[in-house]
């Protein structure tokens, strides 16, 4: 049995993670079932580091487990792929989904729908018992609406529509979001390496 320490403590991302990892040969754990608690800074200036250094932040702590820590970004097309690694501080330093989802609409008022490409990136750091790093990486593309719809998910789902869908992401269950997410790609990616890394 591997025992995967999930490096956040994002309830929602625990609950989907166990549902994609978990398996009679791995079992998911909270940082609370490890004993760890603070938060860590995200001071990286790009995914990778800013999931490095939240799996950097549990290692020492995580004796016998893998950990896995995972950082997202919202690319846009006309934007020059930002927010990007800024994206959950778009607006500034304390605003709401709510500020990120307005300011972002603003900035493409009139752009037509063929230039509102978007890229929803996830990358995930794994860290082994033995200090071994490796980075895993998972893509959505899709484009931003006109307006917000849909009020499931969080942060810009109700602006994102992934490919071929006439659904945001804030207009699907959590189940058929999940089956399909940036985060479930790269989850199944560093799931594929930790099998093939440890041979299980
Ligand atoms: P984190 O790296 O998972 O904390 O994500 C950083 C920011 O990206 C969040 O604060 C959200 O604004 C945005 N984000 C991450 N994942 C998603 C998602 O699945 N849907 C919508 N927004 C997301």
């Amino acid at each position: 049995m591997i025992k995967i320490v999930l490096a956040s403590n994002n309830r929602n991302k625990l609950d989907e993670l166990r549902g994609i990892l978990n398996s009679k040969k791995v079992r998911v754990l909270s940082l609370a079932d490890i004993g760890f608690k603070g938060d860590t800074e995200e001071t990286g200036e790009t995914l990778a580091e800013n999931a490095l250094i939240k799996a950097r932040a549990v290692w020492a702590k995580a004796k016998g487990s893998v950990v896995f820590a995972d950082d997202t970004g919202l690319e846009v097309d006309y934007l020059a792929k930002a927010p990007g690694v800024y994206s959950a501080r778009f607006a500034g330093p304390q605003c709401s989904f709510e500020d990120n989802n307005r300011k972002l609409l603003k900035l493409l008022k009139g752009v037509k729908s063929k230039d509102r490409g978007a890229n929803f990136r996830t990358i995930v750091a794994v860290i082994y018992e033995d200090g071994t790093e490796e980075t895993f990486e998972g893509n959505v593309k899709g484009k931003i609406g006109l307006s917000e719809k849909g009020d499931m998910g969080f942060g810009y789902d109700p602006v994102f529509y992934p490919e071929n869908s006439k659904k945001t992401y804030a207009q699907m269950l959590p189940k058929e979001k999940n089956s399909l997410s940036h985060r479930k790609k790269a989850a199944v990616n560093a799931l594929k390496g930790i099998r093939k890394k440890l041979h299980i």
